[in-house]
């Protein structure tokens, strides 16, 4: 983890225990310098068309656009709450063991974990 992660690691903690009042928020958080990237790497060998992610889900991560719509059961992201995206309950394995992604395999690295919580709190944004 470098220097710059780990210090937006514990200001989005920091954030969280002081309302943001300490001017600590983890912002910067970009969708095509951040999280596009983690979700190419991850994700889009499944999750785009033609795929098998994609055929079982609907969701294709290869554009904003498509992510934004989600899949079959609807939006995946809600923008300014982590805590209730299907997106991050699937990456942090807070749903069922059974579905969690990437599908069949490691967990997402912390780091990257924890971008992809910040962006969607940050409003999930195409920044
Ligand atoms: C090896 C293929 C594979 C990879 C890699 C993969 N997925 Fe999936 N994903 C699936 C399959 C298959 C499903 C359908 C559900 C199931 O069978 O578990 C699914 C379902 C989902 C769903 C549920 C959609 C819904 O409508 O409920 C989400 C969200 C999701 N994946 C996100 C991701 C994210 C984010 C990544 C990258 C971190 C990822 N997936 C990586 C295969 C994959």
């Amino acid at each position: 983890m470098n220097a710059g992660l780990k210090a937006l690691s514990r200001c989005s903690i920091a954030a969280v225990a002081v309302l943001a009042a300490a001017g600590c928020s983890p912002s910067g958080v970009s969708y095509s310098k951040d999280v596009q990237p983690i979700l190419a790497k991850n994700c889009s060998e499944c999750h785009a068309p033609g795929k098998e992610g994609f055929t079982a889900s609907g969701l294709d991560v290869t554009s904003y656009q498509a992510l934004m719509k989600g899949g079959k059961f609807g939006q995946l992201i809600k923008p300014g709450d982590a805590l209730s995206s299907t997106l991050n309950m699937l990456v942090e394995g807070r749903a069922h063991a059974s579905l969690r992604m990437p599908h069949g395999r490691e967990k997402l690295p912390d780091k990257d974990i924890e971008i992809l919580k910040v962006w969607v709190n940050e409003g999930a944004k195409d920044n």
